[in-house]
């Protein structure tokens, strides 16, 4: 048998992927092998291979759902068969990426789901699956990233408490809520945390949104839309989340909660009080969220290092075996845009996600 896997062509213009046959990975003590059914694109797969992260070769992807062929010796919690979704840094180097046939998988990154009601069969291409229950390959595939990231982001960087009285008076800034990482974010903060919600998106977003979890909606086109969520939220926003994470955003996130006291502010681009302009009088614990760190790895990112340490992943992962597993049957994915079967379409994801093409939902597509 072999395994189909897709790798970085080398070419940085439109072609990035590169199709091939290899063995099929040996399963080490403490990982999963998965055979991978369906698979989603993020913005950080194209922008790792086109700014030099991952040299010519890496294999490639991020998030994958499929089902366990096999469980290494030292694993608890997973058997052969189980349905799972599956984070993991590709794009990187040679060994292993998301965008394979068989992969390895650690544990520490994946979500198992409950078969019965789990919709097996493949979603229509050339279509977009509106929003519903995560009970399909391709929805499970579009959040495994995005939780990820919110669980090291509200764990350990924004640090809010498990205790959901304790949040019933706070509210959270979602900068960006129509990303497929804030609309996840809206929901995990309501849901799990029960934080009243405060979301930035434009219009023709705000009532899926509501629908969702967010209390609140602001258009970011709005000249006035910090001002209108300062009269929202007030002295009462003690945590925001830049989903976008550009300068123009993070000042905004800034500048929104400036009338409360005790503020903690995360972003995922690496932005901190040096790139806005900072109030010097103001003290505000600033995060920088990177994914890729909850397994341990310090990662060099374009030169920014970025630290994984024992206290985070103690956060992380109470949050991702303890507080999350509960909520996952009541969450939902965005609007999918299902692409044609076969890797080819790793290409056609990577230029629309390039060119900005993609608002309010995420792509997937299977093997073929
Ligand atoms: N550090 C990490 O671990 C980590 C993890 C995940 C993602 N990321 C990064 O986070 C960013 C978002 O990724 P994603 O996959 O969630 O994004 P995405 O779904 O591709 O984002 C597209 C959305 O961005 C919204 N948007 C664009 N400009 C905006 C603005 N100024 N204010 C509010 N919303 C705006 C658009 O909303 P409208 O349709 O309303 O215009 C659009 O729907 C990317 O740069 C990604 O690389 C980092």
């Amino acid at each position: 048998m072999s395994n189909t896997v897709a790798s970085f062509s080398g070419d940085t213009g439109y072609n990035l992927t590169s199709i091939s046959k290899v063995e099929i990975p040996t399963v080490p003590k403490d990982a999963l092998l998965i055979k991978g059914i369906a698979y989603a694109a993020n913005p950080t797969d194209w922008k790792h291979l086109v700014y030099g992260l991952g040299p010519k070769g890496s294999r490639l992807g991020t998030d994958v759902a499929g089902v366990v062929e096999e469980v290494g010796s030292e694993v608890k919690g997973f058997e052969k068969g189980d349905i799972v979704s599956h984070f993991m840094h590709g794009n990187t180097n040679p060994d292993n990426g998301a965008f394979q046939e068989y992969l390895i998988a650690n544990p520490a990154t994946t979500i198992k789901y409950n078969k019965s009601g789990f919709k097996t069969e493949a979603l229509p291409s050339g279509q977009t699956t509106p929003i519903g229950k995560i009970d399909t390959f391709e929805g499970a595939a579009s959040v495994t990233l995005g939780l990820v990231t919110i669980g090291l982001s509200f764990s350990h960087h924004l640090k809010i408490s498990s205790n959901k009285a304790d949040n019933a008076d706070k509210y959270i800034l979602i900068w960006g809520g129509a990303t497929a990482t804030g609309f996840l974010a809206i929901q995990v903060a309501k849901l799990v945390y029960g934080l009243k919600v405060i979301a930035t998106a434009s219009k023709k977003h705000h009532e899926c949104l509501k629908n969702i979890g967010a209390d609140y909606l602001v258009d970011y086109n709005d000249k006035d839309a910090v001002d209108q969520i300062r009269a929202i939220g007030g002295s009462k926003i003690n945590y925001g989340f830049d989903a976008v994470s550009n300068k123009d955003t993070f000042q905004s996130l800034y500048d929104a909660t400036s009338e409360t006291k005790d503020v903690r502010l995360d972003n995922l681009l690496f932005l901190s009080e040096k790139d806005i302009n900072a109030d010097p009088n103001r003290k505000v614990y600033i995060g920088e969220t990177l994914a890729y760190v909850v397994t341990g790895e310090n990662v060099n990112f374009g030169g920014h290092m970025v630290y994984s340490s024992p206290e985070l992943i103690a956060a992380y992962t109470n949050f991702w075996t303890e507080i999350l597993p509960p909520y996952i049957p009541q969450l939902v994915h965005s609007n999918l845009k299902v692409l044609t079967p076969g890797f080819e379409s790793i290409d056609v994801a990577f230029s629309l996600l390039r060119e900005n093409k993609v608002s309010g939902e995420k792509l997937v597509f299977r093997r073929e």
